[in-house]
């Protein structure tokens, strides 16, 4: 079992399979966002030989994130790879769902019925201002066809002062019909820009009050591990629920590791890159020690995302689409 130094097990990984988008979302990455050149990327082999390791490790959840999953050529082909690997019980993506939608049959055959649609506006003409593309129609036909294939649906909406504060209650209306859980996510300072990031304005607090203005708001159970609050409302087929990822009120039960596209492994959001594993794979002499080298990575990490994030040197340089979300 992988723990760590604070006495956590680490069983969940969350794998970037790209860092290349086709949405641009502001708090997410400049226009005009430098890729990696694909052999940058750690390639299906590797990603299957690293995923074994882990999994005799203890690692029994995935998510795939980006960058966009679905524009990584042949991702249907590797989903099904992973699925047969020991061990790893549960594989989840998270996903734009501007390409999403053709792949559902698909998905739901191999088991994936675990997505998170990242959507921050249920306006189309805000959709292009906040992602500066013009793909709104294509994620809500996404959205219809999840639904319609019982998929476990969760919209994932960061909340952003000036931007889309106005949409709480459309976002939670949508609960009222509709079994899908819609999570609120706190903004956080990744949009890749290096700009000084002042706080936020709009904390799960006041996302929760807002929302309960209008919404009787029953606190259920979380799911351990989980790091989002969730609320039932009655009457209401679907929930609500907040993401304190800036406030970062859940490091104590953190059960996570981070790879990103090119093997950087980090073992908290707020922190540094704390190995290569893309390296060490690629490098005949160091191959063995993988699992060892991230055995003691997990071992260091810090208590909580405030720590890594006093001693992290590339501050708010970072965009969420390398990190992997
Ligand atoms: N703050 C909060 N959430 C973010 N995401 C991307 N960038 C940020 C940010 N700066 C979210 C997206 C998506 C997931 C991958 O991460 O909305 O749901
Ligand atoms: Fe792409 Fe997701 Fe970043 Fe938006 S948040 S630009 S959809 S990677």
């Amino acid at each position: 079992m992988l723990t760590d130094a604070h006495h956590r097990i680490i069983d969940y990984v969350r794998l970037s399979v790209t860092d290349r988008c086709n949405l641009r979302c502001t708090y997410c990455m400049p226009e005009n966002m430098h890729f990696v050149q694909r052999k940058a990327l750690l390639t299906d082999d590797e990603i299957l030989r690293l995923l074994q390791t882990l999994a005799a490790a203890g690692i029994s959840k995935i998510r795939i994130t980006g960058g966009e999953p679905f524009l990584r050529p042949g991702l249907m082909a590797l989903l099904e790879k992973i699925k047969a690997i020991p061990g790893i019980r549960e594989i989840a993506i998270t996903t734009n769902g501007v390409l999403t939608q053709a792949y559902i049959p698909a998905l739901q055959q191999l088991g994936i019925t675990h997505i998170n649609l990242s959507l921050d506006t249920l306006q189309a003409d805000r959709f292009l201002q906040i992602t500066r593309r013009n793909r709104f129609t294509a994620v809500m036909d996404t959205l219809q066809s999840l639904l319609q294939h019982n998929m476990q649906v969760k919209i994932n909406a960061v909340v952003m002062e000036n931007v889309n504060t106005d949409e709480l209650n459309a976002f939670t209306a949508l609960t009222r019909d509709n079994a899908l859980s819609v999570r609120f996510i706190e903004e956080m300072p990744f949009n890749g820009q290096g700009h000084t990031f002042s706080g936020i304005v709009w904390n799960y607090h006041k996302i929760l009050s807002t929302i309960g203005e209008n919404y009787t708001l029953q606190k259920i159970v979380d799911a351990p591990h989980s790091t989002s609050l969730n609320y039932h409302i009655p009457g209401h087929k679907g929930n609500i629920g907040v993401i304190p990822a800036y406030s970062r009120t859940f490091c104590g039960t953190c059960n996570r590791l981070r790879i990103s596209a090119t093997g950087s492994m980090k073992t908290c959001l707020y922190g540094n890159d704390v190995l290569n594993v893309k390296e060490m794979m690629r490098d005949e002499l160091q191959q063995h020690l993988l699992l060892p080298a991230i055995q003691s990575a997990i071992h260091a990490r810090f208590a909580n995302g405030f720590e890594a994030e006093q001693h992290h040197t590339e501050k708010n340089m970072e965009s969420m689409s390398v990190i992997g979300g």
